[in-house]
């Protein structure tokens, strides 16, 4: 029989990608989202990807009464995968009690609710974020290096996150945890069926990109060429999305089906860092397509530099990012060629 997953936050951007990677390798999902960030159709792409239409509930994880009715409505679930937060940094600075109260009650509703429904573990998304700048000689960052303090509510809700998770399981929770640090996931599916789909104006540097690329937006601005970096714009570690969430499926397979410590926590980066100019111009040679861009100064709370070493994760996970930079931002523009076609914008 197929094993059931909670995907928590499944029509999301990163949850669509994990859900089409799970039912690929044979599990059955069952996705809670409340579509406050995502749209139903999502579950159209992800059917067309598949051919199988994931169980979804439209349900606010806040709300533990329904949480629970949903899933003794589902029963059976044996591991969860929780995407759903809200995950906009700037409007974190905002409004600091959404983040707090979305991120962190969602956890704590979930990690109640597990044991009555005899859940076995459980995978977090966190972020890089919790490195904030690491110190040079930590770079690349591996998992052991300290977490630093939060630049941001959001940031700071994922490092509470983490706590939460250790406390319980040190706790002796009768479920186990892999935290997943994400660095920057990126790009679409190769069906272009899902994808990236920012509400409003993106903040984040891809959907920005490509929007600006298709001429929804003037200009990208890119914040800051002054960084002590070797063209001065900020580094990151961008990841195809679609390797990202088949590392998903790999911690949930170790989770049910191994021996593996109660709580383990890895990085999920290519290893490799990229500028942001040097991203700028890896798309117009992928793609052909040019982007206006203009340098402006530095954004409030930017990281300098960090990428990750994935060592752990390659090892450990025996999961390493395979797609190329270039085909990764190929996959974005698709998708927003596609949007495109289909009038969304
Ligand atoms: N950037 C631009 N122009 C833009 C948007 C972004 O130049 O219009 C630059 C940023 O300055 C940064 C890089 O592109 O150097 C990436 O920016 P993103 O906003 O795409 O991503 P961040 O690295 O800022 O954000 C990520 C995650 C968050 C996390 C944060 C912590 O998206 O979840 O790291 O730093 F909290």
């Amino acid at each position: 029989m197929k094993k059931k997953i909670l995907v928590a936050g499944g029509t999301g951007y990163i949850g669509s990608h994990t859900t089409v990677e799970l039912q690929n390798a044979g599990y059955e999902v069952v996705i809670i989202d409340d579509l406050s960030n995502s749209n139903i159709e999502v579950l159209d792409g992800i059917e067309k990807i598949t051919g199988v239409r994931p169980i979804f509930i439209q349900l606010d994880l806040k709300d533990k009464e329904g949480t629970r009715k949903a899933l003794a409505a589902n029963p059976g679930i044996e591991g969860v995968i929780l995407f759903a937060a809200s995950k906009a940094v700037g409007e974190s600075v905002k409004q600091p009690l959404k983040y707090y109260r979305n991120n962190i009650t969602t956890l704590i509703n979930i990690l109640e609710l597990m044991p009555e429904f005899n859940m076995k573990g459980i995978v977090f998304s966190s972020s890089c974020t919790v490195y904030g700048q690491p110190d040079p000689q930590n770079l690349p960052v591996t998992e052991e290096a300290p977490i630093k303090p939060a630049l941001s509510p959001y940031g700071n809700t994922k490092q509470i996150n983490e706590e939460i998770i250790h406390d319980t399981i040190h706790a002796n929770a009768p479920f186990k945890s892999i935290i997943l640090r994400y660095f920057n996931p990126i790009g679409a599916h190769p069906s272009a069926e899902i994808g990236e789909l920012p509400n409003g104006v993106p903040q984040n540097l891809i959907p920005y990109l490509t929007q600006t690329a298709i001429g929804i937006r003037k200009e990208l601005s890119v914040f800051g060429d002054d960084y002590n970096t070797p063209d001065g714009s900020c580094i990151r570690d961008y990841i195809n999305v679609v390797d990202l969430a088949k590392a998903h499926v790999i911690a949930m397979d170790r989770m049910l089906n191994t021996n593996n410590e109660k709580i383990e926590i890895f990085n999920l980066g290519t290893g490799k860092g990229v500028s942001v100019l040097e991203l700028i111009h890896t798309f117009e040679e992928a793609t052909g397509v040019k982007v206006p861009y203009r340098i402006v100064g530095r954004r409030e709370g930017d990281i300098e530099k960090v990428w990750a070493n994935p060592a752990k994760a390659n090892k450990v996970l025996g999961w390493t990012a395979q797609e190329s930079l270039a085909d990764t931002l190929k996959s974005a523009w698709n998708w927003q060629v596609k949007l495109r076609e289909g009038g969304i914008q």
